[in-house]
């Protein structure tokens, strides 16, 4: 069999990169890390992650956790949580969920449906500094079981103890619950959010996002330049301008140097911001908001410097 661990953790192809980097903070290593195929729609395979996880445990290795997507960092995917719980239940298996950016849609009455199974979680991540519009940064994990986390982090110093530390009335100590000792009060500014703006205002802010971002999912359907390469199941729209030269839109190769061009031409530009990335190998243009200053004109306008730059681009 295998050197070294033998404890693995599952997660789709499209998981975020800071899993890889847990996993070998954990000392668990890079390798461990099971990245289960997607379906056409970016979501994890179910049945391949089911077979998978039969497979390793023939070979001797110990699945220990399933991290479901609720909004990959790419397309903003939602994996079918429903049937991860379920197969996390009877494999007995803790079931992670990552929504540092998606989980705040599950709120909404346009995207709750996605979510359904979330509440099965043993422990969700959320970033309010992502989709609840909080400054950067405050992370935040919320686990079914407080218990598992005290168990595992408390270590109560001579230097530290408190008279009243293990009473039934102990006041919640956040160093029992992480690895940090000293550490910011961030929770002040998601509190003040929360009390500032109330979850009504947040909701339909993050309502509008998705709106305005399908809007510009169907502008990119009804225009000859340009083409979509995932659905839009949030707020994140993949796409590439094509020329106006349709003979080349088949040519993939020139319309991904064109687009890895495009996105350094746009920063120089500076007018709008995007980010890239990869779609099944293709260079895409990831336009992502989590912004509720969002507009239907800021969308036009994107479009329109895309347009312009990109012709700039392909001048004789
Ligand atoms: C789905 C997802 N998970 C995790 C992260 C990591 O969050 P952070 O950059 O705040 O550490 C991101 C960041 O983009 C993300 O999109």
């Amino acid at each position: 069999m295998r050197g070294g661990s033998s404890l693995t953790v599952y997660v789709s192809q499209e998981g975020h990169a800071s899993l890889e980097k847990s996993m070998v903070l954990l000392g668990m290593g890079r390798n461990q890390l099971r990245k289960i195929s997607v379906l056409e729609d970016f979501t994890i395979d179910v049945k391949a992650l089911e077979k998978q996880v039969i497979e390793d445990r023939k070979n001797g290795y110990r699945p220990i956790c399933v991290v479901g997507n609720a909004g990959t960092t790419n397309t903003g995917a939602v994996d079918r949580l429903d049937s991860i719980a379920d197969f996390c239940r009877d494999q007995d298996l803790w079931f992670h969920v990552d929504a540092a950016y998606g989980g705040p849609a599950a709120g909404t009455k346009v995207a709750c449906r996605l979510f359904r199974g979330l509440d099965k979680a043993d422990s969700v991540v959320v970033n309010p500094h992502k989709w609840l519009y909080v400054p950067a940064e405050a992370g935040c994990i919320l686990v079914r079981k407080p218990k598992a986390l005290r168990d595992t982090f408390q270590i109560v110093a001579d230097y530290l103890r408190e008279e009243r530390e293990d009473g039934a009335n102990a006041p919640l100590d956040f160093k029992d619950y992480g690895p940090q000792l000293s550490r910011n009060f961030r929770a002040l500014k998601v509190w003040m959010t929360f009390k500032a703006y109330g979850a009504t205002k947040l909701r339909a802010a993050i309502e509008s996002n998705i709106e305005i971002m399908r809007y510009l999912a169907n502008r990119i359907d009804q225009s000859q330049d340009f083409v979509r390469l995932a659905p839009v199941p949030l707020s994140v729209v993949c796409f590439q301008y094509l020329t106006p030269d349709i003979s080349v839109h088949e040519d993939q190769k020139c319309i991904d140097d064109l687009n890895g061009r495009l996105l350094d031409a746009l920063e120089k530009d500076g007018r709008v911001f995007l980010s890239g990335t990869k779609i099944r190998g293709r260079n895409v243009l990831r336009a992502c908001s989590v912004n509720h200053r969002l507009r239907h004109e800021d969308v036009d306008f994107l479009l329109e410097v895309i347009r312009q730059v990109g012709r700039s681009l392909i001048a004789p």
